[in-house]
Parts: structure tokens; sequence; C-alpha cells
């Protein structure tokens, strides 16, 4: 039976994927660690740590107390929080996975899951349609940290055996808990304002256009690439996933279906430039070919479903 380590467990991803490992492998197998505390949901399911990833040597503790056989590395500070704090998130975004990988090779965990994402992508590359290799020159310090990531988790790879898996995620969207400061938050803050406020002022221009994925179907994914046959998987650092791709105004149009008196207003912050910087729409026909990735959810479909569930969280 395989035992799962989860590093950043409460954060946007997180919170949800540990609960759908939990189903899949039983509670006590899938053992959660964050930093900061996690949401009772998860403290009180199944074993949770306080665990800070770079101090791998009490990660490493964890892993053998436990006899962890799969890692799924979440812990990160995303684009729009890196910027603001270069060097201190180059550590932890890089460091934390260097020494998470030698860690996974030393004690020769079975597989291990980090994600990438679209933030690899630059100025320069094709912006529609964006093939899985093509020129890459990211120009933030998350981009940055994660085209090198990938290249270190293709090395522990090739070099030492280690099985790592990897997504490029777009921007993911869910309700669970807040966004965790990245340039695709507005598709999450929208439904919370439209919800709490009836009115919403996006930080992007409204023609601005993103990939962007529905929390159930990254989850799905994610469990199928970890599921997927070694021997069928022909990227060796991290698969595109594109899922849908929409702009603000299609989301306002969209909400607009379901509250006619809605209103979205657009005061562009820093974060439009690092959204002019990235593809508008992924090709992810080589996930789909190697291990049947497959979506769920257009625009309007996760619009009624973000609607109702915000909705129910303030009735509670
Ligand atoms: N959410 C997205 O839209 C998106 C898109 C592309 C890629 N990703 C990637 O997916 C992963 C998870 O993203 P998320 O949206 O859940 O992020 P998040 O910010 O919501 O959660 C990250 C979690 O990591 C924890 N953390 C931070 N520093 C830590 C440390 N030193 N040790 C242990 N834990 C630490 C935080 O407390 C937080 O709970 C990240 O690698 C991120 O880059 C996310």
């Amino acid at each position: 039976m395989d035992k799962i380590l989860v590093l950043g467990c409460a954060g946007q991803i997180g919170s949800e994927l540990t609960l759908e490992l939990r189903k899949i492998y039983g509670d006590s197998n899938v053992c959660a660690s964050d930093i900061r505390q996690a949401d009772k949901d998860i403290t009180e399911s199944g074993p949770f740590e306080i665990l800070n990833v770079l101090e791998a040597n009490k990660v490493a503790e964890v892993v053998k107390k436990h006899g962890i056989t799969q890692i799924y590395h979440l812990a990160a500070i995303l684009s729009g929080n890196a910027e603001k704090k270069p060097l201190p998130s180059w550590d932890i975004n890089m460091k934390g996975l260097l020494d998470i990988l030698e860690m996974v090779k030393e004690l020769k965990v079975k597989r291990l899951f980090w994600p990438s994402s679209i933030a690899v992508f630059g100025p320069s590359t094709p912006i529609k349609n964006t093939p899985q290799q093509c020129v890459m020159d990211p120009n933030t310090v998350y981009g940055i940290s994660k085209l090198a990531g990938e290249r270190w988790i293709a090395y522990y790879r090739k070099r030492y055996g280690v099985d790592t898996r990897s997504i490029r995620y777009p921007g993911l969207i869910s309700y669970k808990t807040e966004a965790g400061g990245g340039t695709t938050d507005y598709a999450v803050e929208v439904y919370y304002d439209a919800i709490q406020k009836g009115s919403y002022i996006c930080f992007l221009e409204k023609d601005t256009y993103l990939p962007m994925m529905f929390m159930p179907d990254a989850i799905k994914a994610t469990i199928q690439l970890m599921h997927a046959d070694a021997d069928k998987l022909t990227v060796e650092d991290s698969y595109n996933v594109g899922g849908m791709s929409f702009c603000p105004d299609d989301v306002f149009k969209s909400i607009q279906k379901e509250m006619p008196n809605f209103t979205m207003d657009y005061e562009p912050d820093f974060r439009q430039a690092i959204a002019n910087s990235w593809p508008q729409s992924i090709d992810d026909s080589i996930a789909r070919n190697d291990w049947n990735l497959s979506f769920e959810y257009d625009l309007d479909a996760m619009t009624k479903v973000m609607l109702a569930e915000i909705k129910k969280k303030f009735e509670k």
C-alpha cells in the first residue's frame, strides 16, 4: 500500500488534493504537512505535520516515520507574491525543490509529483496553442524558478532514475480556499466579490486571455498522471495541460447569465505585465495522448458551481 506525503497541503491545491488522496488511499495513509496550520477537515481526518521544505532533515524524519512512498511537493511562493520578495521566494521554490529531490533519491521514495506552471513561458513564446517544446524566456522570479525546476526534475529522472512527474498547471480556479497570490487569482476573487458585493474590480484588462482550469479537473489530471504507466510517459520535464482559455470579460458575461445585475470594472496592476508574458492557450495533445487527459468543465459550467458553492459558504 502506498503512503503519501503532501508538502504545502494548506494551500489552494493541497487543501483539495489531500482530501481526494485520502479517499483513494485511506485517511491514515496520507500525511498532510505545511509550514502553517491547515484547516480542520485536513488536520482531523488524518495525520498532519508542521513542516518547512527548507528543513529537509525534518521532512526526511517524517518520510521515515510514516514509510512514505510518494510525495506531492506543492509548497511554493506564487507569481504575484514572488515578485514582491524575489530572493526569499527563489530559496523556497528552488532550494525547497532541490533538497526534496535529493532526499527522494537518498531515501528511494518511489514517486515525486512537483507542479510547474504556464509561468515557464515568456514573451518570445508563441502565445496561441503554445506547444510543449518551444522558446521559453520567463521574466518573473516565479517563472525562472519553475523552468529551472523542470530541468532539475528531468535531471534527477535521467541521471538517478527518480520517478518525477509534473504538470504545467494553468491558472486554477476553486472555491474552497483563497487563491495563493498568483496572476490568475482574479478568476477566483471575481466569484467571491460577485456573491459578497455584486461587483468586482479586476486587476487585469478585460481582454487578457489566459489558460485556466477548474480545480476538480486539475485534481483529476494530477492523480491520473501519478497513476499512469511509467513507460507511457514521453515528457521528461513537465506536461502542458490547457483546460480552457478565457478573459475577464468572458467571466463577466458568464456571471451575468446567473446574476444579471453583476458589474465589473478594470484597474490593471503589476500583474498585467506578468499575464502579458504568458500564453493565451495551451497545446496539451501530448498529455491527452500519453495519459488520457480530459476535462469536464467549461466556463459556464464552472461559473454555476463557483457561485452556488460560495453562496453556500456565506449562508452557513
Ligand atoms: N494555483 C495556481 O493557479 C497554480 C498554477 C500553476 C502552478 N501552481 C503550483 O502549484 C503548487 C501549489 O499551488 P497553490 O495554488 O496551492 O499555492 P498556495 O500558495 O495556495 O499554497 C502553497 C502552500 O505552500 C505552503 N508553503 C509556503 N512555503 C512553505 C515552506 N517553506 N514549507 C512548507 N510549506 C510552505 C504555504 O503555507 C501554502 O499553504 C505550487 O507549486 C504552485 O507554484 C499553482
